[in-house]
């Protein structure tokens, strides 16, 4: 069985890494969409159609299951990409909302962002179910920060503490990065804030698809594809995944799927 997952670009990789570890036989199609990165500040009608192109592109390979490994997308484009395609498509909002519920002890949840993703209210829709309160916040800094590698340092520290010192005022014990570009800001994040419970997108999904007990049973194939060409998408995969070729397509034919 094979498994495609997409993103904006980069963040995604943090899922691709968790799944390949967790997942080693399954066969992984990536698509990081690097000549339209970033997603965030889109309207939802854009997003979705993104989405859909990305999908549709994936499924051509034949995969068996489509992770949406990209916040934005999966606050704005999930109905739409279960509805259009017939195979289990998994965001990552749900798989997040459930590790904070088990993670926090006083109930106050806090959640960072894209704009579009706070504003959709997607994890906060979730979250209302379950008698916790919260705390959004969108950090538009932060994915120019990860996407030029400032992840630690002094800059890093002061744009986090710019963020999330209100928040953390507030006094949640859980923070749920809702971005697939923060957890690269997560050592950062933990050194300032030792006492928050982080919740990373890649290792939510990870257990969720674990818990719905799906098999996925190939060769252990991996292939990335990316729509431009991108430094720090090179970068960040040698980083997290090492020597992967990546292979760029033609933004044309994804447009015309
Ligand atoms: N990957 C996007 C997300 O998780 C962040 C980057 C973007 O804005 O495209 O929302």
């Amino acid at each position: 069985m094979s498994i495609g997952i997409f993103d904006s670009g980069i963040g995604g990789l943090t899922v691709f890494k968790e799944i390949s570890k967790e997942f080693p036989k399954a066969d992984i199609y990536y698509l990081g969409d690097t000549a339209r990165v970033p997603y965030g500040n889109k309207s939802k009608e854009t997003v979705i159609r993104y989405s859909v192109e990305a999908g549709n592109y994936l499924k051509s390979f034949g995969i068996d299951a489509l992770i949406v490994a990209c916040n934005t997308a999966s606050s704005f484009a999930l109905d739409t990409l279960k509805n259009i395609l017939d195979i289990p498509v998994i965001g990552v909002i749900e798989p997040g909302v459930e590790m904070a519920i088990r993670f926090t002890r006083n109930k106050k949840i806090g959640v960072i962002g894209t704009s579009a993703t706070i504003k959709s209210g997607s994890y906060k829709n979730l979250l209302e179910k379950n008698n916790v309160q919260i705390y959004q916040k969108p950090c538009p800094l932060f994915v120019p920060l990860v996407e030029e590698g400032i992840i630690e340092g002094q800059i890093a520290e002061l744009v986090v503490r710019e963020y999330l010192d209100d928040l953390v005022a507030e006094g949640i014990d859980t923070l749920i990065l809702g971005c697939t570009h923060y957890p690269l800001l997560k050592k950062t994040i933990k050194k300032i804030y030792p006492h928050l419970k982080i919740v990373d997108s890649s290792q939510a999904i990870a257990e969720f698809l674990h818990r719905e007990n799906l098999r996925f049973n190939g060769s252990g194939l991996r292939k990335i594809f990316i729509t431009d060409e991108s430094e720090s998408f090179e970068r960040f995969k040698r980083v997290l995944i090492g020597d992967i070729p990546l292979e760029k397509i033609d933004l044309s034919k994804l447009c015309t799927l």
